[in-house]
């Protein structure tokens, strides 16, 4: 039995809700027919936007949306995306499949989108291929309120009122498909955009995202560092305010990234080796953080992780420049892991984007025309929602036994507790274990008697059970009843491969 010791005395750190957010790029089906579907489509919509899409969202709490890439974004030039749809320019979509993209989803459908998901927005700029005058005029169209070029413009094309940017990032993988830059010169880009980035609407600074790390490049974290704070000290406040990082789960790739392995057909070895894979958060997270500690040791530059999740073959018939995966039990797995990696690191993580919200990668809705299906990683984050905004409470897993066998052995259980402002705590716990249960005590320190359980559920399954548009509920959140109240505490058993929510209150 494993022994879970909660300090609901010692108050860790703010989970900043945007550990809970997510990422859509003009990449297969995510934008085109996942989201949007037009003004004029027979799929019932707002605006254009999907529905049972949005009303999914927001029932999950959504709380903030990165786009329009990804690779993409650092060759999207905005202006093709706004003004009279028939008259915006079309272009191949280079990265993604070599289709056509005729922008009808531009900045305008964005903030649309994000206004009737009632979340943050997260813009990520151009720098790869773009200029500073086309960044700098973009905050300008979207956010400034007085009389100019780029606020006459969007009033010009239908919107008075300017938007806001929670979140700007200045390039994505700009190591990579972002211009392929060394570390050093797109830092001293990275200084020389962000200046032109301005907070036009003063009380609410624009956050400022630079490019970090593909999974463990800590020599680009350290250079990037070590350039920008380089004669920089008196602009910090506001210079940087996320530095990013970027890490996939690949379940069978061993240097070839076109074997990546199917989404639901893999043995019980490959199943541990995706957990372990994706365990490996954790020592990028803490090690990414180290250095950022020497450079910002008031933890006032969070560590964004705007890319995560698992990345499979596609499914076959599909197109794979459209990233297309179905997603299973051990997605959901990976789901409940990450984000309690994440909350237990919130002192410095402050935001994390799984890739991506529908039809691509790890999503947590699939479309196939009018039919939407919800996958289980949508019931994680839905079940995990509560964490958003709490505060990470000091907690300790006791007599843990591990899973998988090897190089692929991992913790069984992985958890994290928090307390929101009415003092309700939530537990969430993975078993990691294809084969047996696994009883929890769960004990806290200050007043474990009094406290009940209000509220638990459960996703459980075996490994690949996955939902289809046959059969849409194979895997959903169900309530929990496993657990019985204990001396200082509650006692629970948990299911092999679940995941877990609780909830006590006094
Ligand atoms: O999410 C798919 C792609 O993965 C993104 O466009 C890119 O940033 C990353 O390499």
């Amino acid at each position: 039995m494993a022994k879970l010791v909660i300090n609901n005395e010692k108050k860790v750190s703010k989970i900043n809700p945007e550990i809970y957010g997510h990422f859509s790029e003009h990449l297969g089906r995510c934008i085109y027919e996942g989201l949007y579907v037009g003004e004029h489509s027979e799929i019932p919509n707002v605006n254009g936007m999907r529905t049972d899409v949005v009303t999914a969202l927001k029932e999950m709490k959504i709380p903030v949306l990165r786009w329009p890439g990804g690779c993409f974004a650092d060759e999207y030039h905005w202006m093709d995306g706004i003004g009279p749809k028939e008259k915006r320019k079309k272009m191949i979509n280079t990265h993604w499949g070599g289709v056509v993209e005729d922008n009808s989803f531009g900045t305008h459908e964005f903030f649309e989108l994000c206004k009737q998901l009632g979340c943050k927005t997260y813009v990520n700029a151009n720098l790869g291929s773009g200029t500073v005058r086309e960044m700098s005029e973009w905050v300008e169209y979207i956010t400034f309120n007085g009389v100019s070029p780029m606020a006459e413009l969007r009033k010009a094309n239908g919107h008075e009122e300017p938007w806001t940017i929670d979140y700007l990032g200045v390039g994505n993988e700009n190591w990579g498909c972002g211009g392929n830059m060394r570390p050093q010169y797109y830092a001293d880009e990275y200084r020389r955009y962000q200046t032109y980035v301005r907070n036009y609407s003063g009380n609410q600074p624009i956050q400022k995202i630079c490019c970090g790390a593909n999974v463990d490049d800590y020599h680009w974290t350290k250079t990037v560092l070590d350039t920008c704070f380089d004669h920089a000290p008196a602009h910090l406040h506001g210079f940087m305010d996320g530095l990013s990082l970027h890490y996939y789960t690949l379940p069978e790739t061993e240097g070839d990234w076109n074997v990546k392995g199917s989404a639901t057909k893999f043995t019980e070895e490959i199943f541990y080796q995706t957990l372990k894979r994706s365990y490996y958060m954790e020592e990028l997270v803490s090690r990414h953080g180290h250095i950022m500690d020497q450079y910002d040791p008031d933890k006032k530059i969070g560590m964004m992780v705007d890319e995560w999740g698992i990345w499979t073959d596609v499914e076959p018939g599909t197109n794979p420049g459209f990233l297309y995966q179905q997603n299973t039990m051990r997605d959901a797995l990976v789901a409940g892991m990450n984000l309690n990696i994440f909350n237990k690191h919130s002192d410095r993580v402050k935001m994390a984007n799984i890739a991506q919200l529908i039809n691509v990668l790890q999503s947590v809705m699939l479309t196939d025309g009018a039919q939407m299906i919800k996958t289980p990683t949508y019931y994680i984050f839905k079940m995990y929602a509560a964490h958003q905004g709490a505060m990470l409470l000091q907690s300790d897993l006791l007599e843990n036994g591990t899973v998988g066998s090897g190089k692929n052995e991992l913790p069984k259980i992985f958890e994290s507790v928090s307390e929101d402002e009415n003092g309700v705590i939530t537990v969430t716990l993975t078993n990691n274990s294809l084969e047996a249960a696994e009883e929890i005590e769960i004990n806290l320190t200050k007043d474990g008697a009094a406290y009940q359980v209000c509220e638990a559920s459960i996703v459980t399954g075996r490994m690949a059970d996955h939902n289809t548009f046959e059969n849409p509920d194979v895997v959903k959140e169900e309530t929990f009843s496993a657990y019985q109240k204990s001396e200082n505490g509650i006692r629970v058993t948990m299911p092999a491969c679940s995941i877990v929510s609780i909830r006590l209150q006094k």
